[in-house]
């Protein structure tokens, strides 16, 4: 297997330091924008196929740099397109029957629902609301137009909002636990009542591989957790659940309400009978085990914490948030 990651801000070598002396695993720092090095990369490996997971991910940072979601998202994910197609077109008959190609995508690209809303199929239409779901939205739609056009074997995969270990803390599940844990406020944007459905990164791995395994090309799954919550039930579980390990903890008492993020989307949910009824994949983690797992994980590796966490991660809080994390 070949892992290709050009290790931006929120990338980090550690994350796969335990796969370090796996000899099945060959880790390449490069870019999905770079054509010349992904066809090279294709040529002598010969991949069976291609898990697309690199992004720009953060709706906060598309609100001040949209243009790098427009250049990673759509050129990047256009380029490699490109060169897995051009790649495919060269392999041999039996070898071209079985590639396959995964995109992975987001509940976003369907935009805000409202409460009473059915939650999204694969077949709503797209309202993407931020410049990332923008984004995502125009990599899905030239992933699509790909197979329709060229028969390329490409399925999308769209989660739900994933948490778990190794998350980089700009997200909210990661800042509000770092948060707690250096006794910094926690911030929760607007009522706090938008909601979201959040799935554990392993049921999500699990997802990509059903989709990767059975999945029909052409074709697009929901992967969601079942786990619809409000921010404010989120970071009020994480109060509840550090304070388990930490009894004299006062986090909850720093819940803060600040600015709402502009065109904050009040909901998503996604339908995913397709995914459970087609490949028989179900999230297997429930919201409050996976919460317990990931504050643990977070708490014992201060190193992976104080490395996230340096400069250029407290000049983006200082930014966002107009105060600097380490006053609190
Ligand atoms: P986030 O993790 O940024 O994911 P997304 O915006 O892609 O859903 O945010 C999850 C929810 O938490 C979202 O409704 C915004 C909210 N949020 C806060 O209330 N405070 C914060 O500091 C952050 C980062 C997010």
């Amino acid at each position: 297997m070949v892992n290709v990651d050009c290790l931006s801000y929120a990338g980090n070598e550690e994350n796969l330091r335990s796969l370090e002396n796996d000899s099945r695993l060959h880790f390449v720092k490069g870019n999905i924008s770079d054509s010349d090095l992904i066809s090279t990369l294709l040529k002598s490996f010969k991949p069976q196929a291609v898990l697309h997971f690199a992004a720009e991910t953060h709706v906060d940072r598309s609100l001040c740099f949209p243009e790098q979601f427009i250049e990673t998202n759509v050129m990047g994910t256009s380029r490699l397109l490109t060169a897995c197609y051009d790649y495919w077109r060269g392999l041999p008959e039996p070898a071209r029957q079985c590639f396959r190609f995964v995109h992975v995508s987001t509940d976003e690209v369907y935009g805000s629902l409202g409460p009473d809303d059915p939650p999204s199929g694969e077949n709503s239409p797209y309202a993407p609301n931020s410049p990332y779901a923008a984004s995502k939205a125009g990599s899905d739609h030239i992933v699509r137009a790909f197979h329709r056009s060229f028969g390329f074997p490409a399925m999308i995969v769209n989660a739900t909002n994933l948490y778990g270990p190794y998350q980089f803390p700009e997200k909210f599940i990661p800042l509000t636990i770092i948060n707690c844990i250096q006794g910094h406020s926690l911030p929760v944007y607007g009522d706090g009542l938008y909601s979201r459905d959040w799935l554990y990164v392993e049921d999500f791995c699990g997802a990509a591989a059903a989709v990767l395994k059975a999945g029909r090309p052409g074709e697009k799954y929901h992967a969601g957790g079942g786990n619809e919550k409000t921010n404010l039930e989120v970071v009020q579980a994480i109060c509840a659940i550090f304070n388990e390990f930490r009894p004299d903890s006062i986090c909850a008492s720093r819940i803060t309400f600040i600015e709402d993020r502009p065109g904050h989307d009040r909901r998503y949910h996604l339908d995913c009978s397709k995914i459970k009824k087609e490949l028989g994949w179900f999230p297997a983690e429930p919201f409050l085990a996976g919460l317990r797992k990931t504050i643990r994980w977070y708490l014992e590796h201060p190193d992976w914490v104080r490395a996230a966490t340096g400069a250029p991660y407290q000049k983006w809080i200082e930014m966002h948030y107009g105060f600097s994390s380490s006053r609190g």
